[in-house]
This record gives C-alpha cells, sequence and structure tokens, in this order.
C-alpha cells in the first residue's frame, strides 16, 4: 500500500533522513521505533506531505505522491495524527470532530455515520461530545485526535507516538482502539518510543537510527534482538 524508496528529506542545510526505504502492506500494521530525534516525525510528516523530500520517491497504491499536497493526500487516504495530538482546544469534541467532515459535506455526503463509528469506538467521546478540547484529559485528547483522523475516512492512519504522555492504563486503552481500528480495515504505521506496546500490536517493525533504518523485521523477532532490547526494552 506504501512504499518509501530511498527517501532523503533535511532542514535546510541539515539532513535528517538520509535514503530510508520501507514499505507498509495492505491491512498492516507496522511500527517504526527510534530514539528522540532520530527522524521519525520527520517521516510521517513527508507521508503527509508537510515536508518536501530533498530525493526519494513515496508511492501510495501503487502511485508517486511526487509533491502533491496535505489535503490531496488526505482526500487519497493518509490520514495524520500527529505528535501531541494538536486538537482546537477552542472547540467543542463535536466540533473538532465535525471539522474533518468539509470533503463529505463539500460533495453532499452525510458524514453522520462516521461520526456514529467514532462514538461507538471512544464512547468518551460521545459523553463529553459538548465539552471544550483545552478541558479533556491527555487520553481523552488523543482519542480526539484518533477519531477527528478516522473522520476523514481514512485507508492508512499514521500514527506519532499515540502513547506519549499517558498513564499505562490509557496507553493500553489507546492501543485497543488502534487494534480494533486495524481489524475493521484500516492500514496504520505508527511511531513510538513505548516498545513494548507497538511490538505488540505491530506485525512488522523498523527500527530507525540517525535518520536511517537500521533493523527491520517480524515484531515478535526485533522483541527479541539483542539491540532493541538493550536499546529500548531496558535489558
Ligand atoms: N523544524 C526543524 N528544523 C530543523 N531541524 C529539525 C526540525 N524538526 C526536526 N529537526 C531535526 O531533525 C531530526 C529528526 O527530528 P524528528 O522530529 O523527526 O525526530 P523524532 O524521531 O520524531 O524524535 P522524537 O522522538 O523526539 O519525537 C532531529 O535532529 C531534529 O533536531
Ligand atoms: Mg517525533
Amino acid at each position: 500500500m506504501l512504499t518509501i524508496d530511498r527517501l532523503a528529506v533535511a532542514y535546510g542545510a541539515v539532513e535528517a533522513l538520509h535514503g530510508v526505504s520501507l514499505a507498509v502492506g495492505r491491512g498492516e500494521v507496522v511500527a517504526l521505533l527510534g530514539a528522540n530525534g532520530a527522524g521519525k516525525t520527520t517521516l510521517l510528516r513527508t507521508i503527509s506531505g508537510l515536508l518536501r523530500p530533498r530525493s526519494g520517491d513515496i508511492l501510495f497504491e501503487g502511485e508517486r505522491l511526487g509533491s502533491s499536497s496535505a489535503e490531496s493526500r488526505v482526500k487519497r487516504g493518509i490520514a495524520h495524527v500527529p505528535e501531541g495530538r494538536r486538537i482546537f482546544p477552542g472547540l467543542t469534541v463535536r466540533e473538532n470532530l465535525d471539522v474533518a467532515t468539509t470533503v463529505w459535506r463539500r460533495r453532499g455526503m452525510s458524514a453522520d455515520d462516521d461520526l456514529t463509528r467514532v462514538f461507538a469506538l471512544f464512547p468518551r467521546l460521545k459523553e463529553r461530545a459538548r465539552q471544550l478540547g483545552w478541558s479533556l484529559s491527555g487520553g481523552e485528547q488523543q482519542m480526539l485526535a484518533i477519531g477527528r483522523a478516522l473522520m476523514a475516512r481514512p485507508k492508512m492512519l499514521l500514527l506519532d507516538e499515540p502513547s506519549l504522555g499517558l498513564a499505562p492504563r490509557l496507553s493500553a486503552e489507546v492501543y485497543e482502539r488502534i487494534a480494533e481500528i486495524n481489524a475493521a480495515g484500516v492500514t496504520v504505521l505508527l511511531v513510538e518510543q513505548n516498545t513494548v506496546l507497538a511490538l505488540e500490536v505491530a506485525k512488522r517493525a523498523y527500527v530507525i537510527e540517525n535518520g536511517a533504518i537500521v533493523l527491520d523485521g517480524p515484531a515478535r523477532d526485533l522483541a527479541r534482538h539483542r539491540r532493541v532490547r538493550e536499546a529500548y526494552l531496558g535489558a
């Protein structure tokens, strides 16, 4: 579904990704693991069209994304849940979700079913539909950020550290929902520092260090790999 071929991305003169290649198959959950500053967010932002690569290709469903806009990539089916959630603090839960349905409304389609699905997945959001974004807990904000991405009916969800700053019980809950979203047919590429959680949900994983992929394989093999255990599992 997604093929990344020798992608290089730079901020000014400083290159952050040096020829990254990876692939995500339809229906998979793939994790991208790596330490602070490794280039994980840079990769997701480039996939969703917020950053332009210096060289290399991104193919989605066999087509080059080239220099297409972030908006057109959302329409193609790529939804990005950014690091730090970034919901609209001054809008209610319901309004935050409605913002993401403009695409459907412009085409004269209703987003009622999308809303029903998101509320079924996250009942807490339904209870708090009229509450303002800023007043939600960290976990609720994460659920809202994921819910908002789902309103765009994505084929592929890019998740940037969904468990960041959440208590273990809430992280586990968010990951249960991610597994449900995947079971409903959405392909997932997720970035995580919580390696234990990520390797439980993902089928395959890549490890990125200093802007380059250094390891990849089935999640259960990586969980046993010495380098992963030493660097990311505290073994
Ligand atoms: N806007 C920017 N301008 C210049 N350099 C940047 C910018 N954003 C990121 N970088 C640099 O690019 C590299 C990769 O950063 P990135 O945010 O992709 O890492 P990350 O793996 O997501 O880290 P973290 O786990 O801390 O979120 C780092 O060296 C960072 O300092
Ligand atoms: Mg990051």
